[in-house]
């Protein structure tokens, strides 16, 4: 494992202040409202805003103050905002999807957090509590929030995923399933860098319908098998390397031992498996995988994971964990590293 370098433990009233639930929420109303969409270089009265975004005036002038306090907008004589270089980040089509992960994020997930507490006492998601339902079901029974899920997880936010892979030598390996692989963004990465690979994206139906289109924009359709299937009833047999990027986070020790007991099954002795997910380092420092472990307790009953419970959860699953590359931290909300295992 390569070394790394705990973050500085930070002013704690700054860290309450700064990842408050007010700043997360102030983006969230910007993305909802499409702000971004509505503005450009050239000031817009606060009065039309009000009109094409359905806001009371007096309080979107107040909120596009904070905006603009922020950086996002500025503010012009006379009531008017414009949208700055910075604030495009938010646009619906400003590469890398920020919008949607704000959307995503600061929404449905975010009810949840009112219910932390329940999560502390009883070990319990939230998300369930508040919702009725477990995040996954939830998606599927909400066509809207399920497409902002698979917007969000969209290019950007696979970015680290791609990295790592990038680094990865897949010589000998022609053929890989890319298990919970969503609409096919990250194997469509993999097969572009390896010309002679071909791989099989397998997911829920609801989140393959999209692949197809997503594989024939990148140019790989031919080399691509789209499978759906949940993959706590059978994983595809028969490939030589088996991925499973940002899946296992989402899931408990018990459930990521039946997910591993599928892919187990159905992998050639020859083959490997390349698991992507955060490592959380073992000693100090707020590292950005310590809270998204409580994220993913409190919205899917998921866990981040250290080296040492990689190794012990591979070792009971029946594999024999060969590899663990931390990535480097750039200050996202998650480190993904790249652990590698065969079969025992
Ligand atoms: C956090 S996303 C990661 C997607 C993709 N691997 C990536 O790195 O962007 C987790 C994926 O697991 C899928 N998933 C959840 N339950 C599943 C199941 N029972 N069978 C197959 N896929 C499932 C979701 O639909 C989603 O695409």
């Amino acid at each position: 494992m390569s070394a790394v370098t705990p973050a500085p433990t930070p002013d704690l009233m700054q860290l309450y202040h700064m990842g408050g639930p007010w700043v997360g929420q102030t983006f969230y109303v910007a993305a909802q409202l499409g702000i971004a969409d509505h503005l450009g270089q050239e000031p817009v009265q606060v009065a039309d805003l009000a009109a094409r975004t359905d806001a009371n005036e007096e309080a979107l002038y107040r909120f596009c103050r904070v905006l603009a306090s922020m950086g996002v907008l500025e503010a012009h004589d006379g009531r008017r905002f414009s949208l700055t270089e910075a604030g495009a980040i938010l646009r619906s089509d400003a590469p890398g999807g920020f919008r949607y992960g704000v959307m995503l994020q600061s929404g449905a997930c975010f009810r949840a957090w009112t219910e932390v507490m329940h999560t502390v006492r009883t070990g319990e998601p939230a998300f369930d509590r508040v919702h009725g339902a477990a995040y996954y079901d939830f998606l599927e029974a909400n066509p809207a929030e399920n497409e902002l899920f698979n917007r969000a997880m969209g290019v950007t936010s696979l970015a680290p995923a791609i990295a790592a892979l990038d680094r990865y030598d897949f010589t000998g390996l022609g053929h890989v399933v890319d298990v919970g692989g969503g609409g096919g963004t990250l194997l469509a990465a993999v097969l572009r860098r390896n010309p002679g690979m071909t791989g099989v994206v397998q997911d829920l139906a609801a989140v393959t319908a999209e692949a197809p289109a997503h594989l024939a924009a990148e140019g790989v359709q031919d080399r691509v098998e789209v499978v759906s299937g949940s993959f706590f009833d059978a994983v595809v047999p028969g490939a030589d390397a088996y991925v499973l990027s940002r899946v296992l986070h989402n899931w408990s020790d018990e459930d990521c031992l039946r997910i591993l007991g599928r892919v187990r099954e159905a992998m050639p002795a020859h083959a490997r498996l390349i698991v992507i997910d955060s490592v959380i380092p073992e000693g100090g420092g707020l590292h950005p995988s310590m809270l998204a472990d409580l994220f993913m307790m409190v919205i899917l009953g998921g866990k981040e994971r250290t080296e040492g419970d990689w190794r012990q959860l591979l070792d009971e699953a029946g594999f024999r964990m060969t590899r663990a590359v931390q990535a480097e931290n750039t200050g996202g909300t998650l480190v993904h590293a790249l652990v590698e295992a065969v079969p025992r």
